[in-house]
């Protein structure tokens, strides 16, 4: 059995973004301080999961559903706690001890980040090593690009030299690492010829290909000189730690930039992306040449709803948007489209025709039934009847493959409205697009199937308002709060099982560490009702008002508005707590009437305390 020390999980624990690991499986959107998220443990319509990034952990208020890090990766991947321990450690390339545990997988991960991280480095190093003849050649090229020199370093751009052996020899003389695993990093490819290894990206401007939590997993690299014709293009291939289909270009910058516009701007190539990051345009990823695949719209999806995509003029642009129309609409979201100008891309458009111009340009983005009237309009097909059938056919074809029957009909009356025709004769085209379109039931199918585990019936905790805050009070309070309540908090003040436990956990944690770390503290914890008070208090709170409704922008306003003083607060917690306690005994000392003495004495007591 593999041990894995605290210190270890510790650091595997502070390694990961909370935020980051949730958003990996569901929506997550910034609410000023703190972050909501669709709770993928019931079926969520609004955002009911609050996560707190300091605190490390997240609760669901409207489920239940709470716990820290490793606790939602348990729940979520159905797996045990040291697995969740282990994806997570390889997530942030932490190197679990070998011996104790499946070596291999663990290791070739870690290892090939490793070698890609030092190749990032060495040809970003070469690119501001140049001399001479050479660098002019290549910082000319950057120029005309436009390609400024902060846009270079943030996207760690670099250069793959002519020779056939630079890079090999770099990790020769500086690394240890065999060829065997250079070449599983796509680095070097082995000639059938002679057998020698040879770089495999060579006079190339090199683009570093970061996942989503910022880790170099391939390269892409952009031939420069005249003379080479091989691919304009060429990529590292698919490994362990990089599957084409599965990568966005950019999101590791883009993902918070999304979330606050609330939409993000698809584009298709490498050049497209920087130079629109490049023009503050930063709530952007690019598909990178691939047509966009279920798992990248699904990556999307956790972002945001609102999805544009920005495709070249040119036939091939206008296949990989029609085809990224189906994916998209497919994953429920909204979509507007904006086809450039024959022979333009979005990069060369914005070098042409300046910021301003491109930022006009996709805002006046058409929605999918105007792109492709506007599209067969070009192309000379919609003047005869037939050629107007074909045209209606293709847009419910499109339309069949929205999964929400609400959207599918008002598409329909729109249609219907626009070109004059029966709306029903337009449903029963849509009713048989629908039966062909097997893709749009199975995809309603698998959401209807999401994991309901962690509901929580009952509501109705035992636990005071006053001692929840209390541990709120631990949670967020400074080292003077928590010394306070240490010197102050009698136990005989508490009345819940619950808060007392917790309390006490706090109390022996504030005692060895000097500090009150929830999110550690869950993992000793076996009690699941624990695990949900202490989240509760961890998280910022919703509540559902009387109609059941949440508002929540108000509700936000609110949190946003209250800055607690803490100490002040805490000090009249404890005087509360106190008053209460003395109450309960003196209800308890009444029934006896030979000690109305002590009674009095209560009494005074309880009247000091309240009037100071
Ligand atoms: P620039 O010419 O540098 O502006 O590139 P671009 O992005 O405008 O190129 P293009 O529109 O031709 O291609 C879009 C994307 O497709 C590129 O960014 C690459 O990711 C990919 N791509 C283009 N050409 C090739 C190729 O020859 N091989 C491979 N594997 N991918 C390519
Ligand atoms: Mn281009």
């Amino acid at each position: 059995m593999m041990r894995i020390s605290e210190e270890k999980i510790n650091e595997i624990a502070q390694a990961n973004d909370i935020v980051e690991v949730i958003s990996s499986y569901t929506r997550v959107k910034n609410s000023g301080k703190s972050y909501l998220a669709i709770c993928p443990f019931h079926q969520d319509k609004n955002p009911s999961m609050s996560i707190s990034q300091e605190k490390r952990v997240y609760h669901c208020f409207s489920c239940g559903a709470s716990g820290n890090l490793f606790k939602f990766v348990q729940n979520i991947e159905k797996i045990t706690f040291m697995d969740a321990v282990e994806k997570l450690a390889q997530r942030a390339g932490i190197a679990l001890d070998l011996q104790s545990y499946s070596p291999d997988l663990t290791n070739e991960i870690t290892l090939l980040l490793e070698i890609n991280k030092i190749a990032a480095r060495y040809f970003h190093d070469t690119l501001f090593d140049l001399s001479g003849a050479e660098k002019d050649f290549i910082f000319s090229y950057l120029r005309k690009r436009n390609l400024k020199d902060y846009t270079i370093k943030k996207f760690g751009l670099g250069y793959a030299k002519k020779d056939w052996n630079s890079l090999h020899d770099y990790f020769r003389e500086n690394t240890e690492f065999s060829d065997d695993n250079l070449e599983k990093a796509g680095l070097i490819v082995k000639s059938t010829k002679d057998n020698k290894y040879y770089d495999r990206f060579r006079g190339r401007l090199m683009f570093p290909i970061f996942n989503e939590s910022g880790k170099v997993v391939a390269f892409g690299g952009r031939k420069l000189f005249e003379d080479d014709n091989t691919a304009k293009y060429i990529n590292s291939p698919e490994s362990k730690i990089y599957n084409k289909s599965k990568i966005l270009y950019g999101l590791n910058f883009a993902k918070d930039s999304i979330r606050s516009e609330k939409r993000v701007l698809l584009v298709e190539g490498y050049m497209d992306l920087i130079a629109l990051v490049q023009a503050k345009f930063t709530n952007c990823v690019s598909s990178s040449g691939t047509s966009l695949t279920d798992d990248q719209v699904k990556i999307l999806s956790r972002y945001t709803s609102n999805v544009s995509i920005l495709f070249d003029g040119d036939f091939a642009g206008i296949k990989a948007a029609k085809r990224g129309i189906e994916k998209i609409l497919q994953g429920g979201a909204e979509l507007r489209i904006t086809v450039f100008p024959e022979n333009e891309d979005p990069d060369s458009y914005i070098a042409n025709k300046g910021i301003n111009e491109f930022g006009q340009l996709i805002n006046s983005g058409s929605d999918f039934i105007e792109f492709i009237s506007n599209l067969l309009a070009k192309e000379n097909k919609l003047k005869s009847v037939a050629d107007k059938t074909n045209f209606i056919r293709e847009i419910i074809y499109f339309i069949s493959f929205i999964p929400d029957k609400i959207k599918r009909s008002f598409y329909i009356k729109k249609l219907a409205s626009e070109y004059g025709l029966y709306e029903s004769l337009l449903q029963d085209e849509l009713n048989i697009a629908l039966k062909k379109n097997t893709a749009v039931k199975s995809s309603t199918e698998i959401r209807k199937e999401q994991p309901f585990n962690n509901l929580k019936k009952n509501k109705q905790s035992v636990i005071s308002r006053i001692e929840t805050e209390l541990i709120e009070h631990f949670i967020h309070g400074d080292n003077e709060v928590i010394e306070y309540l240490e010197n102050n908090l009698e136990t005989s003040f508490i009345r819940s099982e619950h808060a007392l436990k917790i309390i006490q956990l706090f109390l022996d944690e504030y005692l060895n560490d000097g500090k009150i770390d929830v999110a550690k503290i869950m993992n000793s914890i076996k009690d699941e009702k624990l695990i949900e008070i202490i989240a509760a208090a961890s998280t910022e709170k919703y509540k559902v008002n009387d109609a059941g409704i949440k508002d929540r922008n108000a509700i936000l306003n609110s949190v946003a508005s209250i800055k607690m003083n803490y100490l002040e607060s805490v000090k009249g917690l404890i005087k509360t707590l106190r008053i209460e306690k003395l109450e309960r005994e003196y209800k308890e000392k009444a029934k006896d009437s030979s000690k109305l003495d002590e009674c009095v004495k209560l009494k005074k007591e309880i009247f000091q305390l309240s009037k100071n």
